[in-house]
């Protein structure tokens, strides 16, 4: 069982299998001037299957696929099927803008997929072009639709923005009405691969859920052990809300997470710098035990929470990565 040094058990490894994506948000990524990785770089499939074995074998029972966005990579859809015949692994989510699988959904139904998170920040077609420098929003709402209409769990995530989408809050509140899914409002992050920018645009935690009790009366939901988002209820709404305090980091007492990067680099904090190549491990000819050993001896070094990950940083390389290099 992977235990840090302040006993929260790390049953959760989010692999993002790419750092590519067909959007441009501009909290994640700069417009132009991307430098991908190439192939040889990421994991293949092959190594990311071997890894879900080791993390399994140590009591990793849930993995969720990122990016990038993951269906920009061929093969996908096969090796969301291996994946999910993982011995151990019970339940695999992805993350995913959306716009690319529309036609995929009864297949990612059928093999079992858990959950999808989307990635929507307006239900506004020109402001999804403006935050994502594409014009992709009918694609993403279709797929919204065959979500809702499918047995898959769905939730949709939006990313907060003082002065791009704060004004969709509410509308966005509304796909719950009479809808089972959960809107979830994130905290904007340093994230955008720029290191010079911040998140000016960042509203928190308490803002947010100001501004829809200012609307609407709310019951707080029971939050699961290791939830990434505080979760309520719009009184008489068929689906739930849920608030992810990703930049004021509420939640790190009870984090359960592991991150691999695309390029296969560990990674325990979303903050940290830190990071243990597995991919390098891996092709040197180590044996799993010796990456076990590795994957444990990381988790050793997890910060209590985000802020003294973040403060252990070389001074020289502020938190701003792409958040398509990290995988969210
Ligand atoms: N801040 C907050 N959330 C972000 N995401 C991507 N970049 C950022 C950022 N800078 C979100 C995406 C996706 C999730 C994995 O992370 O919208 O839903
Ligand atoms: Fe692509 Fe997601 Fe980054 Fe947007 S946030 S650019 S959809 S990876």
């Amino acid at each position: 069982m992977l235990r840090d040094k302040f006993g929260r058990r790390h049953n959760y490894l989010r692999l993002a299998v790419t750092d590519r994506c067909n959007l441009r948000c501009f909290y994640c990524m700069p417009e132009v001037g991307i430098s991908y990785l190439n192939r040889k770089e990421l994991l293949s499939y092959e190594e990311m299957l071997r890894i879900a074995e080791i993390f399994s074998s140590e009591g990793v029972n849930k993995i969720r696929i990122t990016g990038g966005e993951p269906f920009v990579r061929s093969g996908m859809n096969d090796f969301l099927r291996n994946l999910i015949q993982v011995k151990g692994i019970d339940e695999v989510h992805v993350t995913t803008n959306g716009s690319l699988i529309s036609q995929h959904i009864g297949f990612l139904e059928e093999i079992g997929i858990k959950s999808i998170n989307l990635s929507l920040d307006t239900l506004d077609r020109e402001r999804f072009a403006a935050i994502t420098r594409r014009d992709k929003f009918p694609e993403v709402f279709k797929t919204l639709q065959d979500l809702i209409n499918s047995s898959i769990e769905t939730k949709v995530n939006m990313v907060v923005m003082k002065n791009k989408n704060f004004n969709d809050i509410l509308p966005m509140l509304e796909l719950g009405k009479d809808n089972p899914i959960s809107v979830r409002f994130i905290e904007e992050m340093p994230f955008n691969g720029d290191p010079n920018q911040g998140n000016g645009e960042y509203l928190n935690l308490t803002q947010i859920l100001d501004y829809i009790t200012s609307e609407h009366s709310i019951s707080k939901l029971k939050d699961s052990p290791s939830s990434t988002s505080l979760n309520y209820q719009v009184n008489g709404f068929e689906g739930s809300f849920g608030i992810i305090p990703a930049y004021t980091r509420t939640i790190c007492g009870s984090c359960n997470r592991l991150r691999l990067t695309p390029q296969g680099d560990l990674r325990t904090c979303l903050y940290s710098q830190g990071k243990v190549s597995l991919r390098d491990t891996m092709r040197n000819g180590s044996s799993d035990e010796e990456i076990t050993d590795l994957i444990r001896k990381a988790l050793t070094g997890k910060a209590r929470n985000g802020f003294i990950a973040e403060s252990l940083r070389d001074s020289s390389n502020p938190a701003h990565e792409s958040m398509a290099t990290i995988g969210g």
